[in-house]
């Protein structure tokens, strides 16, 4: 991949796997827009390059990510109602429309937005919008030091990028209060017996992604028409009733025989071989 990045290290440890991550370590992986936009730029390139299958997203040792910039974001200023004229004459204040339309914080969910399936491997602090891009991932792996929180309340705000949804979605509603009202950390322990992540991956350095890229690299080497049929049908328990989620499973799972892959899957299976699936 030849784009170059200023705050993210790409690389591809398997063929189909891009390892994408964050690289801002003295502010701890901190999300502000330059960062932001390059997560964007780099899942952008992965959706289009047809070797990739999977995408594996992670930060350092001690930080995941540390949450939004709060230095960027600290000076934002938005009242309810306020003309263009004074706008122009104070010039520090804007208002909710010139927030609304700077679209502030949508272009976050671009990974949500993924056909490909992505990996969150996070070691130390998921915090604030740091665990909510964890939690837009389809899977999240964490090694024993990562420490998931939502402490927005402690700087006056609320999770602004799916954590109140996506949290409660994952942990139930009284552990999520609790989280999002106290602004309390829980460990990676505690995060796996809650279901936010799957499983605390190893104890030494680096373990944790090296997991996410095998998990990875085993998505990546099924038929990937099957693996997208898969996510997409998953994704939309969250939003569909159960019968119209079932018919939708029902759906994709008739136009799969339409694959060349599904001959391929089952032909090797009754051959007794690995079956080499061509995508098609
Ligand atoms: C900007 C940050 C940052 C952040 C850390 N840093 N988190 N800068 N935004 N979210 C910077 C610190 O200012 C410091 O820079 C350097 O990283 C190291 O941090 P320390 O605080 O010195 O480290 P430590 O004492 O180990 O404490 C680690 C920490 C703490 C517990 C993670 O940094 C912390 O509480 N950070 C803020 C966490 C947070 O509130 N996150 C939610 C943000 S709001 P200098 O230059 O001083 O060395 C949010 C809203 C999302 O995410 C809404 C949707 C987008």
């Amino acid at each position: 991949m030849s784009t170059h990045y200023q705050n993210l290290l790409i690389s591809r440890p398997d063929p189909a796997v891009l390892l994408i991550t964050l690289n801002r370590p003295k502010a701890l992986n901190a999300l502000n827009k330059a960062l932001i936009t390059e997560i964007h730029q780099a899942l952008d390139q992965a959706e289009n390059d047809p070797e990739i299958g999977s995408i594996v997203l992670t930060g350092s040792e001690r930080a995941f990510a540390a949450g939004a910039d709060i230095k960027e974001m600290k000076d934002k200023k938005c009242t309810p109602a306020i003309s263009h004229e004074k706008m122009i004459l104070t010039n520090d204040v804007i208002s909710v429309a010139e927030v609304y339309k700077s679209d502030f914080l949508h272009d976050w969910s671009r990974i949500t937005r993924m056909r490909k399936p992505t990996i969150a491997a996070v070691s130390g602090y998921a915090l604030g919008g740091g665990c909510e891009l964890a939690m837009m991932c389809d899977i999240i792996l964490a090694s024993p030091t990562a420490v998931f929180g939502q402490p927005e309340i402690n700087l006056g705000i609320i999770p602004g990028a799916g954590g109140t949804q996506r949290l409660t979605h994952a942990i139930g509603k009284s552990r999520a209060m609790e989280l999002i009202l106290t602004g309390r950390d829980i460990t990676a322990q505690m995060a796996e017996a809650w279901g936010l992540v799957s499983r605390v991956v190893g104890d030494g350095e680096g373990e944790v992604v090296k997991e996410a890229v095998q998990v990875a690299s085993t998505i990546a080497s099924k038929g990937q028409i099957a693996i997208q049929a898969a996510k997409e049908a998953v994704n939309a328990s969250y939003q569909l009733q159960l019968e119209e989620g079932l018919r939708l499973e029902r759906r994709l799972f008739h136009s799969l025989f339409a694959t060349k892959d599904q001959k391929e899957g089952m032909t090797a299976f009754a051959e007794k071989r690995k079956p080499v699936f061509t995508h098609l």
